[in-house]
């Protein structure tokens, strides 16, 4: 089992969107090599579309260069980035999106890919909100899948 496989058995049912890359940041790069549902979802963008393209391909005309120049120095220099950017969906929407990036290290503690966390941001500053979602933009799945989830063993029971 690759580690693409191992990352698609955790990601697949999960409501948050996540991209997995590889670790080469040079333009080309960094390479996608898996997105789940719920980034689908949330982008407009198939992962057949995705895979093999580079995340700048979710970027646009209101992507702010300051901040991409600074994912590239916090990826190259502590291999994480965390914070808020302006994404576009397949369609042309703008979306603000929360983008928390982390490398799987190996048990050397080398890195063998960039796992990001991406949710879209629908409330940034003021009171908090009623919605139990709070800043959130929840992502709906298409189905959800009781019996699968009621089929698997209760490790943690
Ligand atoms: C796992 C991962 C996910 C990323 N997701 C996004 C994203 O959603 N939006 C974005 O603008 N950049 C994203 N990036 C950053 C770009 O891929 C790229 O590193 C950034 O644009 C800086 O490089 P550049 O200055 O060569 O463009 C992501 C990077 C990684 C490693």
């Amino acid at each position: 089992m690759t580690i693409v496989d191992l990352v698609r058995l955790f990601a697949e049912p999960l409501s948050t969107a996540i991209v997995m890359t590889d670790i080469d940041l040079e333009r080309p790069g960094p390479t996608i090599l898996y997105t789940n549902p719920a980034f689908a979802r949330m982008s407009g963008y198939a992962a057949a579309e995705m895979l093999g393209a580079s995340p700048r391909l979710l970027q646009g005309p209101g992507t702010s260069m300051q901040q991409t120049r600074m994912i590239a120095r916090k990826l190259r220099a502590e291999g994480r980035f965390h914070g808020v950017l302006q994404n576009y969906r397949s369609s042309g929407e703008a979306y603000l999106c929360e983008i928390d990036v982390r490398p799987i290290l190996d048990g050397g503690g080398k890195p063998l890919a960039f796992l990001a966390f991406e949710r879209e941001v629908v409330r940034r500053r003021g009171r908090p909100s009623r919605d139990p979602h709070g800043r959130y933009r929840p992502i709906v799945p298409e189905t959800f899948d009781v019996g699968g989830m009621c089929g698997a063993p209760a490790l943690f029971a």
